[in-house]
């Protein structure tokens, strides 16, 4: 049984700001979250979301030197892009902040002085490669070699990105640094550690048999982790970029970029809410959600949890850490050096007011339990024939024929028949298994329940019809047009997690608000809890507690999520607006441009594949004596004539000038060369093969010719023309 908490802190995964974000990085992480913090919200839950840009790491330093600028400069760019596409999501966090920030800087340095003080690192030597140009020391992604797996060329110190292995620097074959070129030396270095070892009784009691409920996929890499053993990590690193190592002696060293952002999660409620972060870091009171991918699960359950065990001081642990997989797109994995993403800010100018679409497909397909797929035509399927058909649809037809009969006031519902009753009864049922859903972190299920209510909607107003029974019953279509708002306003709370653009619309539509939630800064202040009403209009202030009575006076129904489901959300007489378009269609030529942007890249990296490929060269052959060498007569000879052996695609017969005589040569080079490409070329042949006859043409000799890996072959000509039967050897 979960406690019961009187809060929840919900953290998303601090993007690194070396690039904007992409699809994988919203289903993974942001929109679940999003959703997730949404429903507490609608249920009057006291929520505080955290989020900001990850700033350090060498890959921030590696992005700053192809750039030709500083790395300040390129997290200020990435930060404001990534800021930007949240909030173009309707992500809203409490706060974005940055690791950059002097919040930050005071409070990771804080942490790690604590730490250190208390005795709770170890300190190791060890031999890192150094450049001694530049004079620096070299992180793994800074030295490139040859792979030993693979035999690639520039593989990093810590993979090789051609075949996929991770490796070591020490590794690498012939290794250089990527700074200056020079080959690095093995040097002394000292570093903190922490030992991870130590905490490893109280992280399997913690998570192994106190967390059993957590994901499947979670609980197996902590598990796996945990009964691998753990060793010490560290937690300082030899670079000039990142929180500086507060203690003396710690010249050049900065904090480990694992070791400094989770401490971001903390940094950030304190610049937010410098006189009450406290309750949300160390008050059994807090519900911490961790929302992350699968490849941050060992750092938020094993890391980030042991060194705030280490700091004590009453810090609480996450009750959950709902990490998804990964989202690959057309069936490839996503690669950001590859350009293989949609990413989000270009998605937003490219699709503006299709927030909600992207949302929806997000969730829909989002990788909860394993690695699942984008695809166009898949978003292009569920926005034509399932926002446009169904949910669209139902909302369109119920406020236009209320319009149409009833002047836009709802009309009054008559005695309920049995049709009405039946889909009115069928809300109350999917709303149970929402919660059911949102509460256990299942999204993409409880998006589903909230479709079905959508589809409960669409299917009672084609079969009761009422454009027909307008005709002949007017009572009956007013009751069959209010039980169809009634439904609209339970989607209009249902959709709010999910799609916050469309249900607002939907909202503004029904006349009807939402209270969705506190203003923590406002609370600080003032010490009451404060609404933040849907109205967007000032917020309304009320005691502390959840019973709110905001919206009520200016005569806008208020919904909450309790209310979902109920058959009387909408006042006989209460007043809608105009329909308004809740989704549109999307049209083939939209989904076109897309596919061809990404069959272009596809092909790139097809012929990138291939030219690597032809680059591959075979072994070597058996060794052969002097002597042997010595036996084959290779001579400069001239093509006099050409033509295509009849019947072959592949063969030429070649009339030659050996120098010694004239003769006959068939040689399969036909794909590669016309007849009249090889007229009066200067070509090298082994002049003493045994005549062979070839379509019953005796061919005398062989054409030399180079062959490259992918098939294409070239005849081999000496550098300048010299007289035929010239040996070679
Ligand atoms: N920047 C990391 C990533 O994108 C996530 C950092 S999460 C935090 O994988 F906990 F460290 F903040
Ligand atoms: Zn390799």
């Amino acid at each position: 049984m979960e406690k019961k908490h009187s809060r929840t802190l919900v953290t998303c995964a601090l993007p690194y700001a070396n690039g904007p974000v992409h699809i994988g990085h919203l289903a993974g992480v942001y929109v679940p979250a999003d959703i997730y913090v949404r429903y507490l919200r609608l249920k009057g839950e006291d929520v505080l979301y955290v989020c900001g840009s990850d700033e350090h790491g060498v890959p921030i330093t590696i992005k700053a030197r192809q750039q030709g600028c500083t790395p300040q400069d390129v997290v200020d760019k990435y930060h404001r892009i990534i800021k930007d596409s949240f909030s173009g999501l309707g992500i809203n966090f409490d706060i974005y902040s940055r690791t950059s920030s002097d919040v930050h800087k005071e409070n990771a340095s804080e942490f790690f002085r604590k730490l250190y003080d208390g005795g709770k690192f170890i300190t190791k030597e060890s031999e890192q490669y150094y450049d001694p140009e530049a004079k620096t020391f070299l992180a793994d992604r800074y030295i490139v070699g040859t792979c030993p797996k693979c035999g690639a060329e520039g593989a990093y110190g810590d993979q090789c990105e051609k075949c996929g292995s991770t490796l070591s620097p020490e590794e690498l074959l012939n290794p250089k640094s990527k700074l200056s070129g020079a080959e690095p030396v093995k040097k002394k270095t000292t570093h903190w550690y922490l030992p991870l070892d130590k905490y490893e009784g109280w992280l399997s009691e913690w998570i192994l048999d106190s967390h059993k409920e957590w994901r499947s996929n979670v609980y197996g890499q902590c598990k796996s982790w945990i009964d691998g053993g753990l060793q010490p990590r560290a937690v300082s690193r030899d670079l000039d970029w990142g929180v500086p190592v507060p203690v003396e002696g710690a010249e050049g060293k900065v904090l480990y970029v694992w070791f400094d952002a989770p401490i971001g999660y903390i940094s950030n409620t304190k610049e937010l809410l410098p006189q009450s972060w406290e309750k949300w870091w160390k008050s059994e009171d807090t519900k911490l959600v961790h929302f992350i991918g699968k490849d941050n699960i060992v750092f938020h359950c094993i890391v980030f949890p042991s060194m705030l065990k280490a700091y004590g001081d009453g810090y609480i642990l996450p009750e959950n850490v709902p990490a998804n997989e990964f989202l690959n797109l057309e069936g490839d994995k996503i690669s950001t050096s590859r350009n293989w993403a949609v990413w989000a800010h270009e998605y937003l100018e490219q699709f503006p007011g299709k927030e909600d679409v992207l949302r929806y497909v997000l969730t829909a397909n989002a990788p909860e339990t394993k690695d699942n797929d984008f695809s166009w035509k898949d978003f292009q399927a569920r926005n034509n024939s399932e926002l446009v058909a169904i949910f669209g649809n139902f909302v369109n037809r119920a406020v236009v024929l209320t319009h149409k009969y009833f002047g836009g006031k709802v009309p009054a519902a008559g005695e309920l028949l049995d049709i009405d009753r039946a889909a009115l009864a069928e809300i109350p049922a999917l709303k149970a298994g929402m919660e059911k859903n949102l509460d256990g972190y299942h999204f993409r299920e409880a998006l589903k329940d909230a479709m079905s209510i959508a589809r409960v909607g669409n299917k009672y107003i084609s079969d009761t019809e009422p454009w027909k029974v307008a005709k002949t019953d007017m009572d009956r279509c007013a009751t069959i047009l209010n039980v169809s708002l009634q439904i609209c306003a339970s989607l209009a709370i249902a959709f709010e997690p999910f799609l916050p653009f469309s249900a607002g619309k939907l909202r503004d539509m029904l006349g009807v608000c939402i209270c969705a939630g506190y203003d923590h800064r406002a609370g600080e202040r003032e010490t009451v809890n404060t609404y933040t009403c849907s109205e967007g209009a000032a917020l309304h202030t009320v005691p502390a507690g959840h019973d709110s009575a905001c919206c009520q006076e200016d005569g806008r129904v208020c919904l909450k999520w309790e209310m979902l489901g109920n058959p009387d959300l909408l006042p006989e007489g209460h007043t809608i607006a105009e329909a308004a378009l809740l989704f549109a269609k999307i049209e083939d030529d939209a989904i076109q441009a897309q596919l061809d942007r990404l069959a272009a890249i596809r092909e790139e990296k097809e012929a990138a594949a291939a030219a690597e490929a032809a680059k591959v060269v075979t072994p070597q052959k058996d060794e052969v004596t002097f002597d042997d060498f010595m036996k084959m007569d290779i001579r400069t000879a001239t093509v006099l004539e050409a033509e295509r052996v009849p019947k072959t695609d592949k063969l030429l017969k070649l009339s030659i000038d050996t120098g010694i005589d004239r003769r006959t040569i068939v040689s399969g080079i036909a794909e590669f060369y016309a007849p009249e490409d090889m007229v009066g070329k200067q070509i090298c042949i082994l002049a003493n093969l045994a005549p062979r006859k070839i379509r019953g043409i005796e061919s005398c000799g062989m054409i030399l010719m180079a062959r490259q890996n992918d098939g294409k072959m070239r005849f081999i000509t000496p550098a300048e023309a010299l007289c035929n039967g010239a040996e070679i050897g």
